[in-house]
């Protein structure tokens, strides 16, 4: 039995009064893996913004109807500010409460579950290194680290391939695999091709969001639903985009 994790339900939401999305709804069942993709500025960041609660809909609800669920979020790079004086450990370990910011030290447990942590994130050598000096894959595994140490039902990543190298990135994928046994997943990617092999489903974002319960999805509908995705123009064959690297 697949259980409801969290529902959005006709939101409309924006910034400053302007709508960024319209009308929007999308369901998340446990075991999901969700690819959402769009082009830049359709609105996949401010979809996850609400998700989360970060960001209050003009209209709509989003509900968690099987009960109060944990969500870890990797959010875009670009909204991490490096300069701030935070070593790997700590950011990992911010992930444990919902405050950003965060004094008292953490618990005999919590040290334990902080070690494990960054010992599967390949992060043990790295504990004590400032985020500033970190590379772009690091990072990402710091923010995957910390993401993953409250054991969430809900894991949204927000555009985690952005600034990372090839190697990272399949790890990282080789790791979404394994995590989906466990949660649910919500993947935003710009770039179709390299979510194509691993999602279950798609919802392109670009103002309004189109569900397409496969993984599968022809250059037709990208463009009936407004969604120019890179692929479309270069790959070498318009058609079936995302079947080409299913394993
Ligand atoms: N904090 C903000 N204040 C005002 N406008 C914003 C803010 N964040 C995003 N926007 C605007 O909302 C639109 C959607 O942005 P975003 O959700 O980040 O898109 P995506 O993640 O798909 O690239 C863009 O036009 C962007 O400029
Ligand atoms: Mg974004």
């Amino acid at each position: 039995m697949s259980k409801l994790l969290a529902n959005i339900e006709r939101v409309s939401a924006g910034y400053n009064g302007e709508t960024v999305l319209r009308n929007i709804s999308l369901k998340i069942h446990d075991h999901d893996f969700i690819g959402v993709i769009g082009p830049n500025g359709g609105g996949k960041t401010t979809m996850v913004k609400v998700l989360l609660g970060l960001l209050t809909p003009y209209k709509g609800k989003v509900s968690q109807p099987s009960g109060p669920i944990r969500i870890g979020y990797l959010p875009q790079a670009a909204q991490i500010d490096r300069s701030f004086p935070i070593t790997v450990q700590e950011l990992v370990e911010s992930g444990l409460q919902g405050r950003r910011f965060w004094r008292p030290g953490p618990g005999k447990a919590q040290k334990k579950q902080i070690a494990q942590i960054l010992h599967e994130t390949g992060l043990s050598a790295y504990a004590h290194r400032a985020i500033g000096e970190l590379s772009g894959g690091q990072l990402q595994r710091t923010l995957l680290g910390r993401a993953l140490i409250k054991e969430p039902n809900l894991l949204v990543l927000d555009e985690p391939n952005t600034y990372v190298d090839k190697t990272f990135e399949g790890e990282l994928y080789h790791w979404l695999q394994e995590l989906n046994k466990k949660m649910a997943i919500l993947l935003v990617s710009h770039d179709v091709g390299t979510i194509s092999s691993m999602v279950k489903t798609i919802a392109c974002v670009n103002q309004e969001l189109h569900y397409h319960p496969s993984n599968v999805l022809s250059a037709e509908l990208l463009k009936v639903y407004n969604c120019p995705i890179d692929v479309i123009a270069h790959g070498p064959v318009p058609h079936r985009v995302l079947g080409e690297h299913r394993h």
